[in-house]
């Protein structure tokens, strides 16, 4: 029998005495205060069991992970008409990266690099009647936790320093590939991104993509088909242009985000989500995609 609350521990201990924890986001000045020394670790197994380690308690800025959350409302909303605005390729780029955006006319390669988010983010403005509540509401009956907010400063923040984002949501009003004003869908998308959460919050949260698509509570669902082509996404795209480094290394699909956390799955198995502010020149945490590789590893529990 695995001692998960020992390895979680063990795990917990090598990231403390880590020499090198990476470095904290800096072009969101709001995350720029947060300390490199906050760790934890948190393991839900589909039986129902948890297991955490370290800071797995407190909250922080989950950002980029929310753009999967963001896809599945979308899914559910207007199912397979989000492909014709976008693709669902590995884009082997950085998140913000405009240069493909603009050579592929206005197409993302896929939800989870900025453009495809925005894209996603003006489908949600469409065709939600309170999109910054509606979405709020979604993830609190997911995770069946009403307390979850978002944060209004991180928000505000890079609303005032996204410039790249502008960049990406013109170019993409340019191509014909957003339905609202620039300004309307950067506001909700910046909203969404500053959805703040725990790893115990988000091990719960994302078990229903371990699960067929079914939430804890089945409050929400989504099909069998649907939750599968979301864990391809994540394994394929859910790290930028650390897509291969994270499938080889951890073994999981998975989606990481500038405020330094990590949530991953094992379908029918078990959700894990790290959080480790510092982050690698990807801008994936440093410490937490070694910490999830040490878990396979040690484990032997991943998808190959
Ligand atoms: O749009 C941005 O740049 C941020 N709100 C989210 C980026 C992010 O988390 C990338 N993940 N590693």
């Amino acid at each position: 029998m695995l001692d998960f609350q020992a390895i979680l521990e063990n795990i917990q201990k090598n990231a403390t005495e880590a020499p090198d924890k990476g470095a904290v986001a800096t072009y969101i000045p709001e995350l720029a205060h947060v300390s490199k020394d906050n760790f934890g670790i948190h393991l839900r197994t589909s039986d129902g069991k948890s297991y955490g380690a370290g800071d797995f308690n407190k909250p922080f800025s989950i950002q980029s992970i929310s753009k999967v959350l963001a896809l599945s409302k979308a899914m559910s909303l207007i199912g397979e008409n989000i492909w014709k605005r976008m693709d669902v390729e590995p884009s082997g780029h950085p998140f913000n990266q405009l240069a493909l955006l603009e050579i592929e006319n206005g197409i993302p390669r896929n939800p989870f690099i900025n453009s495809g988010a925005i894209v996603i983010a003006d489908i949600l403005l469409s065709n939600l009647e309170n999109p910054k509540e509606d979405f709020l509401n979604y993830v609190r009956d997911l995770t069946n936790d009403q307390t979850i907010e978002y944060n209004q400063a991180v928000a505000d923040s890079e609303k005032r320093t996204g410039f790249k984002n502008y960049a990406a949501a013109n170019l993409l009003k340019s191509f014909k590939n957003l339905d609202n004003p620039v300004n309307d869908v950067l506001d909700f998308y910046f909203q969404q991104c500053s959805l703040e959460m725990t790893c115990s919050q988000l091990t719960k949260t994302f078990s229903f993509l371990a699960n067929k698509g079914i939430c804890m509570l089945d409050k929400v669902r989504l099909t069998e088909t649907q939750a599968k082509r979301i864990n391809a996404i994540m394994l394929t795209c859910g790290f930028y242009d650390e897509a291969g480094e994270f499938a080889f290394e951890v073994g999981l699909p998975g989606k990481s985000g500038v405020g330094g956390g990590i949530v991953a799955l094992l379908p029918d198995n078990f959700t894990i989500a790290t959080w480790s502010p510092g982050l690698n020149k990807k801008g994936n945490s440093k410490l937490g995609m070694l910490a999830l590789e040490a878990f396979t590893t040690k484990t032997k529990l991943s998808i190959f």
